[in-house]
């Protein structure tokens, strides 16, 4: 079976990055919008028997993203595809994996329905918000991680009195994950979400003080979390030295200003999502192309991502 790479509109660098990286070219494809709003979108080459890996991070605009991932797989598959993969670095709705309160819907669930009922066989996604979304999807999930790139990004960043920070619960496991690729030590800053946009802290678990921090998310979107854990450490007499590592840097509404207010000397991302045009944050922007592409060449060749995974 031939390989075939489609890249959505989301991220189009990062796909091209990978094909050219496999040494095959992106399959042509339509894309656009009719009047009336609708996506159209229409493969330009054939890829009746191939094996085909679908690049789309469903990054914001969520909505125009996942519609569009889901219209290339349904193309893909009435188009005769072998086999059909859908690489997401990033997965929108997967901080909705459960009710909070009452009479919400579970969006993360829900997602994973729509993605399996499009047609596509395998899902490949890049640290997720939380690995036991796993177990919404009917089809295979491949979980990878960054989080060995992004610390290797992070090891000059930081010495012996560094400490690793959780900015809530939630990054508790990947903050040890990190503490243990870098030797560190783990402190947690006890958050509690009021809205989308507004967090509060409860207090903070570990020693900070005279300690240079590294936060560590699985991602920032309006940088709520990272403000108010910023807040805490320095209150709690840490050093004013703060590094920042996420894997999906969304940087909605005003993350860049609320981010650049604040004392940190660096911030590490993956490009699994498109940087905001013209954002001066000091990013390191750490590919994923190789990661992907070694993901896809295994999967191609029935061959073993376990050392990739993030359970690894
Ligand atoms: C939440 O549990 C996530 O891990 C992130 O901490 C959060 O989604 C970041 O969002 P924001 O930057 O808007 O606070």
């Amino acid at each position: 079976m031939d390989l075939s790479i489609v890249a959505g509109s989301a991220n189009r660098p990062l796909a091209a990055a990978i094909a050219q990286q496999l040494g095959v070219a992106l399959t042509p494809c339509l894309i656009e919008r009719f009047p009336d709003g609708e996506l159209h979108l229409a493969l330009q080459e054939s890829v009746r028997g191939r094996d085909v890996y679908l690049i789309q991070p469903s990054s914001p605009p969520v909505h125009d993203h996942l519609l569009e991932l889901l219209l290339l797989a349904d193309a893909c598959r009435r188009a005769g595809a072998g086999r059909l993969t859908a690489v997401m670095p990033y997965l929108g709705y997967a901080r909705q994996d459960r009710r909070a309160g009452g009479r919400e819907a579970v969006g993360a669930r829900l997602v994973a329905t729509l993605l399996a009922a499009s047609g596509l066989q395998r899902v490949v996604a890049v640290d997720l918000h939380s690995p036991a979304l796993e177990g919404f999807f009917d089809v295979p999930l491949e979980h990878l991680s960054a989080v060995p790139l992004l610390a290797e990004a992070a090891r000059p960043w930081v010495t012996a009195d560094s400490v690793v920070v959780a900015p809530d619960l939630g990054a508790v496991r990947l903050a040890e994950r990190y503490a243990g690729l870098l030797h560190l030590p783990v402190a947690v800053v006890h958050k509690v979400r009021m809205s989308g946009a507004a967090v509060r802290v409860r207090g903070i678990t570990g020693e900070v003080r005279g300690r240079a921090p590294l936060i560590v998310d699985d991602m920032i979107s309006t940088g709520a979390t990272v403000e108010a854990a910023i807040a805490t450490l320095l209150a709690a007499g840490c050093r004013p030295e703060i590094g920042l590592v996420a894997s999906h840097a969304l940087l909605v509404e005003d993350a860049v200003e609320r981010l650049l207010a604040q004392p940190l000397r660096r911030v590490a991302a993956t490009d699994s999502v498109l940087e905001p045009p013209g954002q001066r944050l000091p990013l390191q922007v750490v590919g994923l192309r190789a990661l992907l592409a070694a993901a896809i060449e295994r999967l191609h060749t029935n061959r073993s991502l376990s050392d990739l995974l993030a359970y690894a």
